[in-house]
């Protein structure tokens, strides 16, 4: 937090979204009419969901930014039905939310083994637990878009170099499309954006003993064309300075001063298939609706006599 707002321009990490309340936040927006992502992703995966898992074989299936796992959970009904048996790893940034979906989903599914894991996925995946066996790795919802394109292509690396011959990665990833579809997505009616954005001010309070007041910023989310992301800011509605107690420094801010909080990145079928392949992976499938929205991918480790 310090090296980001102390330096020009501002930024805040996107993962600082995820308390309790906005994980819920995230989950409402989900729901928004205008929020494409979520329900195209999960159409992608009801459709495919069992081809994947015949394909793949998994003993274990890891999730990095698993959230509430309702479109995982396409996948687990699809190894349900066909019998196959394996294990859930779920790793999340927010453990209220892990905790409560590792409850929910052993009642849905009983007898499948949870390992819920609670982290950061942008510190290292190095010590993550090894579970042995076939594993399908998950990055879905279009979260690879909130990492920069360096940020992105390392964290790919990074579980390429996890994976063994056989593994697989299964990556979702959000379309370039109409400039107004993208601007309402991430300017939805109800609200819940700027909730969500300006809940990372609470976030800040609580945890660095801040005092910002959200009342004193405005939500903006418009679309970078040149660099083809979203870019959401919180904007300063006036002059202002803001303590914060944790790292005994005051942030003074000029009216309309922004504060870049997330970037999401929107993705051609090219630029996808350049990070998979960049990192050594393969792609196996592509899948992706009638109107080109959104990708999900399939990926392999090649064996090494490929
Ligand atoms: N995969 C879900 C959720 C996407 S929202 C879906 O497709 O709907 C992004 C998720 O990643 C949230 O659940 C958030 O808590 C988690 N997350 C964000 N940054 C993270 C980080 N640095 N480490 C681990 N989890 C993170
Ligand atoms: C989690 N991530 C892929 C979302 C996105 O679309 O970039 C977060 C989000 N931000 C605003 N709305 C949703």
């Amino acid at each position: 937090v310090r090296t980001g707002l102390f330096s020009q321009p501002r930024s805040l990490a996107p993962k600082y979204f995820y308390d309790h309340k906005g994980s819920h936040l995230f989950d409402q927006i989900c729901e928004t009419p205008e929020y494409y992502p979520t329900r195209t992703e999960a159409a992608l995966l009801q459709e495919y969901a069992a081809a994947i898992i015949e394909h793949v074989q998994p003993d274990h299936v890891l999730e990095f930014g698993s959230g509430t796992s309702r479109k995982t959970r396409h996948l687990l009904e699809a190894a349900r039905q066909s019998d196959h048996s394996m294990t859930y790893w779920p790793f999340d940034i927010c453990s209220s939310l892990l905790h409560d979906v590792a409850g929910r989903l052993r009642s849905e599914f009983p007898g499948l083994e949870i390992n819920a894991q609670c982290g950061d996925f942008t510190a290292g995946i190095e010590h993550l637990e090894e579970p042995g066996g076939r594993c399908l790795y998950l990055f879905l919802g279009g979260t690879i878009g909130n990492f920069d394109p360096i940020a992105a292509e390392e964290f790919i690396n990074e579980i390429a170099a996890h994976m063994r011959p056989g593994d697989a990665l299964l990556l979702g990833a959000d379309r370039v499309k109409d400039t107004g579809v993208l601007h309402a997505a991430y300017n939805d009616e109800q609200g819940l954006t700027a909730e969500f954005n300006l809940n990372l001010l609470n976030v800040l309070n609580r945890e660095l003993d801040a005092d910002f007041t959200a009342e004193d910023f405005r939500h903006k989310a418009v679309f970078n064309e040149q660099d083809s992301q979203i870019e959401m800011y919180l904007v300063a509605e006036k002059q202002q300075s803001v303590y914060l107690g944790q790292l005994d420094r005051v942030l003074e801010l000029e009216q309309e001063e922004a504060i870049l909080t997330e970037i999401s990145r929107k993705f051609s079928r090219q630029s996808i298939r350049h990070l998979i392949e960049t990192s050594g992976l393969v792609e196996t499938a592509h899948y992706e609706p009638d109107n080109g929205w959104y990708s999900l991918v399939l990926a392999g480790k090649p064996h090494l006599s490929d």
